[in-house]
């Protein structure tokens, strides 16, 4: 089997993930009606996902640091097949917040499993583009769930943007069925012959005996089993407030406010017809996907460290314009197409940076002995900051407004350009073994 097809079977976690939390936003407009939910009700069933997806990521990092990342993507992709399909022929509301429980289980362990499968396969010179693959996926799962959203919503056919979701689900786990165990995993299990056959079959003719030799050194360091008090040690403090720390700047710099409520926000700024809503909102999808591409081409040439402080100031800097557009009364025609803009804007430079980024570090810079671990809690600070900024979102707006709302991402982004340019470490081109070396000795 070709690495290519290795990569784009794994990636697939990442396209449920976006059009999973993508796709309720547009589902929810049908079912309130169709199960009378009072506005209480409605942001339960948006957000228990989130809930769910932070209850995933708990569990992912144990159990694929013990049973392997292959087997527990596989059943992943089970979850999400059930999931999709209980809350697509729910009866009642209780039902439907069931499936949604389980489809955000899923998210929560496709979203970190998907990132450290891609890097503890790919080789050193292209991991950044190849573990980038996932946020692109993401962002094209988000892009589909707006259009299948458009599409079914003419009919108010809310089941069926639910069941879609477990066709990805069918595939990531067929496919993943064929695709081989990581062979860092594999090594750090004591089967290093595993380790290696694997190893040929992914690198082709290259050589992989200098690749061998560092996971076995790497693993003779690290000896035998982790624990999760090992967290705590000083020599993981540095990574872990390093990955938890872009994980809570990832969601208080305000992405999903856009990503869930983009519509909402777009016709407070005066684009009052839903056709010009949704048109700005399917913009914003595309700018997503096409930035996230520009990235991906950057990412192990320019770094991650640039990309990231370079998307962080613009960030900051659309959002200040988004604040001052809303102070100035945006609610006139001109200033609601540049509030529009500084908005595809604050996507784009989310796209080049803060989203693959964040994805991308968090599998490289901890121990292969304590990855599966620590990469879930900063998942876990991913999803439940998540979960905080989208129920706080409209409560923010009634109390700041929306300028002082926007001024406030702002100045949280800013936090997270100092944050970054305090401790984030350049890890383009450097095995994980070098980058778990370096991280140790500043540690
Ligand atoms: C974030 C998501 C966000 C998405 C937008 C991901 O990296 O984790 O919360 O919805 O990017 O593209």
């Amino acid at each position: 089997m070709s690495f290519y097809l290795i990569v784009g079977i794994a990636a697939l976690g990442g396209l449920l993930f976006g059009y999973d939390t993508g796709v309720i936003s547009g589902a929810l407009l049908f079912i309130r009606t169709d199960f009378a939910l009072s506005a209480g009700m409605q942001g339960l069933v948006a957000g228990i996902a989130l809930a769910g997806a932070a209850v995933g990521a708990a569990f992912a990092g144990g159990l694929s640091d013990r049973f392997g990342r292959r087997k527990v993507i596989f059943f992943t992709g089970l979850i999400f097949i059930l999931g999709s399909l209980v809350a697509a022929l729910a009866p009642e509301v209780t039902t439907l917040l069931l499936g949604r429980l389980l489809v955000g289980i899923g998210i929560g362990v496709a979203s970190m499993l998907t990132p450290l499968y891609l890097a503890e396969t790919a080789p050193a010179r292209s991991r950044g583009a190849l573990v980038s693959l996932n946020q692109l996926a993401i962002t094209v799962g988000i892009l589909v769930s707006y259009f299948i959203g458009y599409l079914f919503a003419q009919h108010g056919q809310w089941r069926w943007m639910l069941a879609l979701g477990a066709v990805p689900g069918v595939i990531l786990s067929v496919g993943m069925l064929t695709l081989p165990e990581t062979p860092r995993w594999l090594a750090g299990h004591g089967r290093m012959a595993e380790a290696g056959a694997v190893l040929r079959r992914l690198r082709g003719s290259g050589d992989i005996e200098a690749e061998l030799g560092e996971l076995r050194t790497d693993i003779l360091r690290e000896g035998g089993l982790p624990s999760w008090r090992e967290l705590l040690s000083p020599t993981v403090r540095l990574p872990l407030i390093i990955g938890v720390g872009l994980a809570i700047f990832q969601q208080i710099t305000g992405i999903n406010t856009v990503i869930y409520f983009a519509p909402t926000i777009f016709q407070a700024a005066g684009l009052s017809s839903a056709s010009a809503a949704i048109l700005a909102t399917a913009g914003v999808g595309v700018v997503n996907v096409a930035m996230t591409l520009v990235a991906i081409r950057l990412i192990d040439s320019v770094g991650r460290r640039t990309l990231l402080l370079t998307g962080l100031l613009g960030m900051a800097a659309c959002l200040l314009l988004l604040g001052l557009g809303f102070a100035i009364g945006a609610a006139s025609g001109a200033l609601g197409w540049i509030t529009a803009l500084s908005l595809a804007a604050y996507v784009g430079f989310f796209a080049i940076g803060l989203g693959p980024v964040f994805w991308l570090l968090i599998s490289e810079i901890f121990p292969l002995r304590l990855r599966g671990r620590a990469m879930g809690i900063a998942t876990i600070a991913n999803w439940g900051f998540n979960l905080l900024v989208t129920v706080t979102f409209l409560e923010l707006i009634n109390i700041f407004g929306r300028p002082g709302t926007f001024l406030l991402y702002a100045i949280l982004t800013v936090a997270a350009f100092i944050f970054t340019r305090a401790l984030v470490p350049e890890t383009k081109g450097r095995s994980l073994e070098q980058i778990e070396a370096d991280l140790h000795s500043r540690g």
